[in-house]
């Protein structure tokens, strides 16, 4: 496999709302960002993803863009967003911007300009249709924020398709135009000194929509083998798409080498497991580790030799992974400890999201009033009305809503954490009390320094970015245990995914392993036996042979 720099990165996400505000607008913002550059690069990471920072409405909170080479007013300036870029570079981090070209905003002049007449040269820049005979949309396809994927335009009696918000109208990529103004665009944003793109909703861009298509499109792959030669193919630049409906087929399409797309996909299928069929997100099912387990080795082994795993918990629209992959009680932090282990063991490029390091747990609102998030708020509105109780939907809610992962991070014990000297956009989660980053900083066995250490081993171990990875005990139903291998080097990781102490039987050829214990969240354990007494969320990374 052909190396590249990011291989052994760690890419950190900001979000930047919640972040840190600097001015006391109770808004994070870019000045904010900039202050915690040296927290960033003690922990040692080498990349920020940051979420939107353009100018938008903010209907979803800057994922609905009405200008990609402006920074919105409450972020800042773009003389700030080019002095992030360079301070951040001082530090040896690099910026992947968030792409999100599968929609603008309602405002954006393009769509503005395709509303004012049909004839406007952007008018086809997006994606209209008859009304069916009835009337009513040309068909039935549904938004993911609730309602139709259809909005009527009065003026011109067409409808155009959105696949989020009406806000978010979706760009049409069957017009080469499109492609010349992003093209163009990203080339503008490469030129400023950016490490690469996150790539939002990018599976959605092929779409065919006539045939109610929208994930996979046929066009999906060559429209981004064109974008990757007309822009970021050029450097050696990061790329990672967002693509729910990815297979471990699709993945290699994107992140084989010989493909020329992109460095890697976000897939979902260790997330989307505990959705019901049904009702999606908003009825959690229990966490099962045989599950989990199936789906990472399934997609460890998929890509081993060709393409590349991008390795992640949680993000800006998931649950906290501490809530969600391990216990946010007693045990939080050796749970967050041993999730921080899983995740930087495994092959692939990690991504911590912010407040992950300092175990950040998910927030129960008592009311939908607390709540921001479009997609929570239009749910919640159309579920009741279809007649799920507010009780079900807010469990929904606090097991799956955006807003846990939203909740300002929490720098200290100060009020509202540390993030804002006014009022924040949204609540803190009253925990911040105990769970800081101050406190973690202060705490020489926090979960903050295990992830910080974490980061580290990737420098300084190859074996934990090239070997070779190899599930063991697959039957065990309550431990997640691996092997990679890199040459003479073996890595054994162990991983108790529950709150019981267990009495872990090691496979025969394995019991006289002894070496070097890279990382562990209780006793360092360097030898193995007949079998290992494993306390609570206990794990550890045993390296032999070197
Ligand atoms: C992606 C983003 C999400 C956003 C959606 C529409 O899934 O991660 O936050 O709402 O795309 O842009
Ligand atoms: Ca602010």
């Amino acid at each position: 496999m052909e190396k590249k720099w990011w291989h052994n990165a760690v890419v950190y996400q900001i979000y930047p709302r919640s972040f840190m505000d600097s001015n006391g607008d109770g808004i994070g913002d870019l000045a904010g960002i900039i202050s915690k550059l040296d927290y960033l690069q003690q922990l040692g990471i080498n990349l920020i993803w940051l979420s939107p920072v353009y100018r938008s409405p903010m209907d979803d909170n800057g994922y609905d863009i009405s200008d990609y080479e402006d920074i919105a007013a409450e972020f800042g300036t773009m003389a700030e967003m080019e002095a992030l870029i360079r301070q951040a570079k001082q530090r040896d981090i690099h910026i992947l911007m968030d792409l999100v070209v599968n929609h603008t905003s309602d405002e954006h002049p393009w769509f503005i300009s395709a509303l004012e007449s049909q004839d406007s040269p952007y008018r086809d820049f997006y994606i209209w249709r008859k009304p069916a005979a009835d009337g009513g949309p040309p068909n039935n396809f549904r938004s993911y924020f609730g309602g139709s994927g259809w909005a009527y335009d009065e003026a011109s009696g067409e409808y155009y398709l959105h696949q989020f918000s009406k806000r978010q109208p979706d760009l049409n990529w069957d017009n080469p135009r499109v492609h010349e103004e992003v093209h163009a665009m990203m080339n503008r944003w490469l030129d400023k000194g950016i490490g690469g793109f996150r790539m939002d909703v990018i599976d959605l861009i092929g779409k065919e929509v006539d045939k109610q298509i929208m994930a996979n499109g046929k066009n999906l792959h060559m429209l981004i083998r064109q974008m990757n030669r007309a822009t970021f193919g050029k450097g050696d630049y990061v790329t990672v798409g967002e693509a729910w409906s990815a297979s471990p087929q699709d993945a290699l399409l994107y992140s084989a080498n010989d493909r020329e797309e992109l460095s890697m996909v976000f897939q979902f299928d260790h997330i989307k497991q505990f959705w019901d069929e049904q009702a999606g997100k908003w009825r959690s099912k229990p966490f099962v580790l045989a599950n989990f387990k199936a789906v990472i080795e399934k997609w460890q082994t998929a890509l081993a030799d060709r393409g590349w795993n991008s390795l992640f918990w949680s993000n800006h629209d998931l649950p906290r992974a501490v809530s969600k992959f391990g216990d946010e009680g007693e045990f939080r932090e050796a749970s967050a400890k041993m999730l921080g282990t899983a995740l930087h063991c495994l092959k692939g490029t990690p991504y911590i999201y912010q407040g992950e390091e300092i175990g950040m747990t998910n927030v129960r609102y008592t009311t939908i009033e607390e709540y921001r998030d479009i997609e929570s708020l239009n749910l919640y509105r159309e579920r009741l009305a279809g007649g799920v109780s507010h009780d079900e939907m807010m469990t929904g809610i606090h097991a799956n809503g955006r807003d846990n992962a939203r909740t300002p991070m929490q720098w200290d014990d100060s009020p509202n954490a540390g993030f804002t000297t006014g009022i924040p956009w949204i609540a803190a989660n009253p925990n911040y009390r105990e769970i800081n980053v101050a406190a973690a900083l202060a705490e020489p066995d926090s979960i903050l320094w295990h992830y910080q250490k974490l980061v580290a081993l990737r420098k300084q171990y190859p074996i934990l970015v090239y070997g070779n990875f190899r599930p063991i005990l697959k039957e065990h139903p309550q431990v997640f245990a691996w092997l990679r291998t890199l040459g003479e080097e073996r890595l054994l990781v162990v991983n108790n995914f529950s709150r019981e102490h267990l009495t872990l039987d090691i496979p025969e050829e394995m019991q006289a392993w002894h070496g070097e214990c890279l990382v562990s969240n209780y006793a360092p354990r360097d030898a193995l036996a007949v079998s290992l007494e494993l306390q609570p969320y206990e794990s550890f990374a045993l390296l032999i042979g070197r």
